[in-house]
């Protein structure tokens, strides 16, 4: 196929040189000319291993050239993959003037040329990107989005000093689209490596490098604040985390990453202010750790002021035990939700399958009896008569049932906080806590 790349940095020169060692005919394109005379002379913009030899060899096959001249490079190619740097801008944001600066080049030339044309951003960008790099495509050339040209997203997951390595063995290939056949010949440069290519919407794709990014960030600052409080302690913190990285059905697993409702029960809030108060007590910082209820309660208080917000007095919860499956209402974030909404006069009704009072023990009784004793007024058996008595339905727990029930109810607000099932979303009366 015939590529061109613009931005001829880490990402640009390694996917000019990784493409082009795969048979294809690459083109880049760089404002900096030095950059450009590099790849014209057969030598990397960058000090990667590997990258030195593959330019070199691309260049005597002639696969490969570079230019600042975006029109050769856009009337010579049939898909354009952006590289080019989004720098962080003063305040934090990022700064897309050169995406933005291409986009308009793109444009520009796109006017002169009847060939569909695919561009892939491969930049960090925010979600929305795509959609305004077409916006100003549409404008400077006059041509459709998806009719002549289209916008695809295709974030890089390379890290540098193991790039090469990464660009043939990335994690997965992702593209991000509107137009499933421009995003099809995309993969097909891909289909020779050995990751999973996922397809999805334009905006998943956009944000998925900035949330890979800030959970490998809070990796480090988790793993290090675990390792101060273990040090404090003449604890190795290289056994701990060797560890805790062999549980790989709970710990370093998809489990628990769920965007939802608040974590409770009678374990997480007590174990997490437990080894928060040991770093405490140890004169550490450790502000991961303690910030972590912190965002819970967060999730609690931004349900409650959503139902406030519905202006609705009668309020049925299916579901409010701590997790589905049991009777375990300590810490049950729902019954927080239910205390702080009867303080304010709304109208509740529970139900609950696995809740039966009567037969509640131990610290679980206790725990009611102390903290909302009147529990039983709101209990009921009767799945029916919550649905038919609320004018807001709130989902706590996942029971295949409630999708049946709730899929006709049109007259109420549903409001899920476990993602019950997909075949509700659509439904114009539902609201996800998070999706
Ligand atoms: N470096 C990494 O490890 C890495 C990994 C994954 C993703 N990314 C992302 O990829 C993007 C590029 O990163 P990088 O490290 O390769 O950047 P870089 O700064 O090394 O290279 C960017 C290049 O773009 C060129 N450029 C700027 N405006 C241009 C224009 N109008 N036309 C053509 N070229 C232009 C610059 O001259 C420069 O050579 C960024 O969004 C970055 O966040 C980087």
């Amino acid at each position: 196929m015939n590529i061109s790349v613009f931005g001829l940095g880490y990402v640009g020169c390694v996917s000019l040189g990784c493409l082009a060692q795969n048979g294809h005919n690459v083109i880049g394109v760089d404002t900096n000319p030095i950059k450009v005379e590099q790849i014209n002379s057969g030598k990397a913009t960058i000090i990667e291993k590997d990258i030195d030899r593959i330019i070199g060899e691309q260049h005597l096959t002639g696969r490969i050239r570079a230019t600042m001249d975006f029109n050769d490079a856009i009337q010579n190619s049939e898909i354009s993959i952006i590289c080019v740097g989004t720098p962080s801008s003063g305040n934090g944001h990022l700064n897309l003037n050169y995406i933005m600066h291409v986009a308009s080049q793109i444009g520009e030339s796109l006017k002169g040329k009847d060939e569909f044309h695919i561009l892939a951003v491969r930049s960090t960008v925010m979600p929305g990107t795509a959609d305004k790099i077409a916006d100003i495509i549409e404008e400077q050339s006059g041509k459709k989005r998806n009719e002549h040209f289209s916008v695809l997203s295709n974030p890089e997951f390379l890290r540098e000093g193991t790039a090469v390595i990464d660009y043939y063995d990335p994690p997965i290939t992702l593209i991000g689209t509107d137009n499933n056949e421009a995003a099809q010949k995309l993969a097909s440069l891909y289909a020779e490596l050995p990751a999973e290519i996922i397809i999805t919407d334009l905006k998943v794709a956009e944000i998925m490098k900035y949330v890979n990014n800030t959970y490998h960030a809070l990796k480090v600052s988790f793993g290090n604040e675990i390792g101060n409080i273990c040090k404090s302690l003449s604890i190795d913190s290289h056994k701990v985390v060797d560890i805790f990285c062999k549980d790989k059905k709970l710990n370093i697993s998809p489990y628990y990453f769920k965007p939802g409702f608040a974590f409770g029960g009678s374990c997480l809030p007590k174990d997490l202010k437990g080894l928060g108060s040991l770093a405490h007590d140890l004169y550490l910082e450790t502000p991961v750790i303690q910030n972590i209820e912190k965002s819970n309660e967060i999730q609690i208080k931004r349900t409650i002021d959503y139902l406030v917000s519905l202006g609705k007095k009668r309020i049925g919860f299916l579901g409010i035990s701590f997790k589905e499956g049991t009777d375990d209402l300590r810490n049950s974030p729902a019954l927080t939700v239910i205390e702080t909404l009867l303080g304010k006069g709304f109208s509740i009704c529970i139900y609950d399958k696995n809740v039966r009072l009567a037969q509640l023990t131990g610290t679980n009784k206790q725990f009611i009896d102390e903290r909302i004793p009147h529990l039983a007024n709101y209990l009921t058996d009767d799945l029916e008569s919550v649905i038919e008595g609320s004018d807001i339905i709130v989902i706590t727990t996942k029971e295949k049932i409630f999708i049946e029930k709730l899929k006709y109810v049109e007259e109420k607000h549903l409001v899920d906080l476990v993602r019950l099932d997909d075949s509700l979303l659509n439904k114009s009366n539902y609201f996800g806590i998070n999706w």
